[in-house]
């Protein structure tokens, strides 16, 4: 039996593309199709809307908060062991709010992947609604890419445009980027996985 591709998916809020991944990998069978499967669900936050939404769908979840732990170090080192134990092929940070440590990131090297809401290398970081609102942008969008220890860096895997529109908020933005999302990510992950050995 080969070994199974299990994946962890972190969350901190509502989990939206979470449940995209794990609705997606329940519709297209990836347990079937790669030996796949969406192993756990972790929040840093016990109060994340996520959680319930990811028990909802079948997915085990824990949570680990990062308020009881004295340094990013202390909480990144608990969060890698609580990883680790499910043998991870991939982690998938999905709305997970949390700057991570180098230490973490060269752990995961090349099986660490996240999604951003703007199309980088423009925007990194917080706002990339309002941000490319009054840039004066045309369009926007999302970015799914590997995750080096530079903030919202690291190799574009997947891309979604949309256009901005002249009344546009940044919540009215930020809700049809968040469309593209759910269809990138999950389809990001699957490519991700057809490409494995
Ligand atoms: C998503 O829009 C995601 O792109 C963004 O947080 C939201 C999480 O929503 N991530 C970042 O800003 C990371 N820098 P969700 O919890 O409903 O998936």
């Amino acid at each position: 039996m080969p070994q199974p591709k299990n994946i962890v998916i972190l969350i901190s809020g509502s989990g939206s593309n979470m449940a995209a991944i794990v609705r997606t990998a329940q519709a297209q069978q990836w347990q079937q199709q790669f030996g796949a499967r969406v192993a756990a669900v972790i929040s840093n936050r016990p109060d994340a809307a996520g959680l319930q939404l990811a028990q909802s769908l079948g997915a085990a979840t824990q949570v680990l908060r990062h308020q009881a732990f004295e340094s990013r170090e202390d909480f990144d080192a608990a969060l890698m062991a609580l990883i680790d134990a499910h043998e991870p092929a991939l982690v998938v940070l999905a709305g997970f709010m949390r700057i991570l440590t180098p230490g973490f990131v060269g752990h995961y090297a090349g099986r660490l992947v996240n999604i951003h809401p703007s199309l980088l290398p423009a925007f990194t970081g917080l706002n990339t609604h309002q941000r490319a609102i009054d840039a004066g942008c045309r369009e926007a969008g999302c970015t799914v890419h590997q995750v080096t220890a530079e903030l919202d860096h690291g190799p574009i895997l997947a891309q979604a445009v949309v256009p901005v529109l002249p009344d546009d908020t940044a919540d009215t933005l930020a809700a049809r980027v968040l469309v593209q999302e759910h269809l990138l990510y999950p389809q990001a992950v699957h490519d991700w996985l057809q490409a494995q050995p």
